[in-house]
């Protein structure tokens, strides 16, 4: 379809971005946790040939870097083909399908898909995603950081219809990219572009996050925005930390709950469950607990990644007492351990970590 010159007015209240958004004329969900992103309700998208919604989680403030949306193709459908100055990582919630991806016409590559599959079309790629089902919609989740290139550029133009190519990101000629094929790289990082499953990927100790503690971080399309899988065992929980704004959380197995709170303020607790979705907002500390008899397994996707670094990752495993954003055992609220062995209690079960020493809280 032909795309409109979004004419955006200066001195507007809303970002560019979400100026864009409400143009749409798609449903925009506001909450906080996002139950069950498998039946958020979608409506008919003209731009992609679709049904979708928006989800601005928190406050525009949480959502400088990037806003995840929701989009579903029609039984035996496709959607519009696209490309935009935009990244964007694809999680298929449900259905089977195929994407083609292509700088010139006369070279498309095709690669399919189902339930729990994570891709990405390299940045300004055209790409066209079809439903492989003609009796079931097919549902996925996509991060974008769409809000950071709309509030910088505001034009649509450019957006949408630039003809730069990336060809340091992909060649039509790459026969192998879509492959699944990658590389184990340090940092327990995954370096690949297609992932067939999100639950097959080997998961690696992270021991400066606390007892048990595993996942793997993923790289897509030589992109800045990245994910990660991890896993939460029951009966053991994670140091909590914090860092900016544009990491969401999608709950793939396992139910929990979350502990969130800006420095110095109360804690909040957030419950949740297969399908749910949450953003920690900017610089809120937050701790993940598994209520569930068997391990929580979770993806994140966000605006950062070890590849192409935009700052900030230093901090993440460093203790506060040395100026990080990682809080230890010692130095938690004991409300944490107390909440979470409540909890335990309800399902006859108890704590398996050694006890804590408090240190002298300021
Ligand atoms: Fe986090």
């Amino acid at each position: 379809m032909e795309l409109k010159q979004y004419a955006f007015k200066p001195f507007n209240k809303d970002t560019a971005f979400e100026t864009w958004i409400k143009s749409e004329g798609i449903p925009i969900l506001r909450e906080f946790v996002v139950r069950d992103v498998r039946t958020v309700e979608v409506g008919p998208w003209a731009r992609t040939g679709g049904k979708g919604a928006w989800l601005m989680l928190n406050t525009a403030a949480d959502q400088t870097a990037t806003t995840p949306y929701v989009c579903e193709i029609p039984p035996g459908r496709s959607l519009e083909p696209e490309k935009h100055m935009y990244e964007e990582m694809i999680f298929i919630l449900d259905g089977v399908g195929a994407t083609e991806v292509w700088v010139d016409e006369k070279k498309k590559r095709t690669f399919e898909w189902g339930p729990g599959s994570l891709f990405a079309a390299p940045l300004n790629t055209w790409h066209r995603l079809t439903n492989g089902s003609g009796q079931k919609p097919a549902r996925f989740l996509a991060l974008t950081n769409a809000p950071a290139v709309f509030n910088l550029y505001h034009n649509t133009k450019f957006v949408f219809e630039n003809p730069f190519v990336f060809d340091d990101r992909y060649e039509d000629e790459e026969s192998e990219y879509f492959s699944g094929k990658g590389e184990q790289k340090p940092g327990r990082v995954w370096d690949s572009n297609f992932i067939a499953d999100v639950s097959r990927v080997a998961l690696h100790d992270w021991k400066e996050r606390g007892p048990s503690a595993r996942n793997v971080e993923i790289e897509l399309a030589h992109n800045t925005i990245a994910g990660h899988i991890s896993e939460g065992r029951p009966c053991v929980y994670r140091k909590a930390h914090r860092h900016g704004p544009g990491a969401f959380i999608y709950i793939l197995e396992g139910t929990g709950y979350s502990l969130m709170w800006p420095e110095g303020k109360p804690m909040k607790r957030y419950d949740w469950g297969v399908g749910s979705l949450f953003t920690p907002p900017n610089r809120w500390f937050h701790q993940h607990f598994t209520t569930s008899k068997d391990p929580v397994k979770r993806l994140a996707m966000k605006a950062w990644g070890q590849k192409y670094p935009i700052g900030g990752w230093e901090l993440l495993d460093k203790p506060t007492d040395d100026g990080g954003d990682m809080i230890e055992y010692e130095n938690e609220d004991p409300l944490v351990r107390r909440m979470y062995e409540e909890e335990l209690k309800k399902s006859g079960v108890t704590l398996q970590m050694p006890p804590v020493n408090y240190k002298k809280r300021a």
